[in-house]
């Protein structure tokens, strides 16, 4: 029969515990949000709303076409500019999503004959970037520095380096100094995704990269997305002008994609001014971040020490990580739940997202309910 082994495949996820299933999210939620990636809280800011409507209401509801084509608009133009300028690169391109300007980075700079050394705790897009690409993987020891060049020593030729600058199961850091140095020894180029870093780390939340002393280094390049602290949607490659044209001409999920639609470049630009007017914003969600780990370890929980927003704490099982997660549901909190096969390690854990407008009283009942409801 068709498809007859999809049965077979479904059948082994229920008996694992693991089967996902889709539950919408109303738009005026009563739930207390620590699943979302809204760091900053600016997905329902006015201004950011506003700037969404009126892209949309001046370019229509999408972009018509590739960007090579009709897809580029003065704002697609004014967004790259100021992001590439808040992030201290030189040029910046915009993509319709995180997961398409990762995919483009990966394989237009890695050509065939290139090694491409990634960390074993890399998101799927950058794992994904590897598979596309015409270069060879070698997946190293995840944050490891020593293992980066031991991999380069293997190798005589292009080479790129990728990795997560902070990683989204566990939300711990990329040496990112001890990766540049590395590549520096080999004349290797540094490809990071700054997907939780960007308006999280860095001054005013300028990124992991400017954090580093790497931002607007010529042998960097930075891939962002707009979904998370900027509260809209798309995705973004920063770096060398040079790099920037490569990927304008080369990269297949730019020329062969339609442009990122004007309601979200809109909404992005509006939140990227607005990040600049109040950097307190990113300090603020680290601070958040501490604050839950703080007390979720002080209640006896085994959690992560969190390097930006992302705050991971462990769960016994698949199923137990899952019945948490219920459970905190039920009790008025969303929580996010990871489990194989989206984590590297086989562990279930609960994942929290600390916002920058969460309350004091919030982050005390969001504790609470993890304790209360623990397996
Ligand atoms: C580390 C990382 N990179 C890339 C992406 C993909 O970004 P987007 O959702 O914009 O496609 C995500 C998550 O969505 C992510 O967590």
């Amino acid at each position: 029969m068709a498809f007859g082994w999809i049965d077979e495949q479904a059948e082994l996820r229920r008996r694992a515990g693991l089967v996902r299933t889709l539950g919408p999210r109303p738009a005026d939620s009563p739930l207390l949000d620590l699943a979302s990636n809204d760091y900053l809280g600016l997905a329902r800011h006015p201004e950011v709303t506003e700037g969404s409507a009126r892209a949309a209401r001046a370019w229509g509801g999408g972009a018509t076409g590739s960007r090579l084509v009709t897809g580029t608009t003065e704002l697609h133009a004014e967004l790259e500019r100021e992001l590439a300028d808040f992030c201290g690169f030189e040029a910046a391109l915009v993509f319709s999503s995180g997961y398409a300007a990762n995919l483009a980075a990966v394989t237009a700079l890695a050509p065939h004959g290139s090694l491409i050394v990634s960390d074993a705790g890399n998101h799927a897009s950058l794992i994904d970037g590897c598979r596309l690409a015409r270069g060879t993987t070698q997946v190293v020891a995840h944050a490891e520095p020593d293992a980066v060049r031991k991999a380069l020593q293997t190798h005589d030729g292009p080479a790129v380096v990728v990795s997560d600058t902070v990683f989204s199961v566990d939300g711990d850091a990329a040496p990112l100094a001890g990766l540049a140095e590395a590549c520096r020894e080999h004349g290797a180029g540094l490809v990071v995704d700054d997907a939780h870093g960007l308006g999280v780390l860095g001054d005013g939340g300028r990124g992991a990269p400017q954090a580093s002393g790497l931002a607007g280094a010529g042998d960097v390049v930075v891939t962002v997305t707009l979904s998370k602290s900027l509260g809209s949607q798309g995705g973004a490659v920063l770096g060398p002008a040079r790099v920037i044209d490569h990927l304008v001409n080369a990269a297949r999920t730019f020329i062969f994609d339609t442009g990122l639609a004007p309601a979200a470049t809109g909404a992005a630009l509006a939140a990227l001014r607005l990040l600049r007017r109040e950097p307190e914003r990113a300090a603020r969600a680290r601070a958040v971040a501490r604050e839950l780990h703080a007390r979720l370890t002080a209640a006896g929980l085994e959690a992560v020490r969190p390097d930006a927003a992302v705050v991971s704490v462990r769960a016994p099982s698949p199923e137990g990580a899952v019945r948490w997660a219920a459970e905190c549901r039920a009790a008025g909190l969303a929580v996010g739940c990871f489990r194989p096969p989206s984590v590297p390690d086989g562990i279930s854990r609960l994942r929290l997202t600390a916002r920058a407008d969460l309350t004091e009283g919030q982050i005390e009942r969001a504790v609470r309910v993890i304790r209360e409801t623990r397996p």
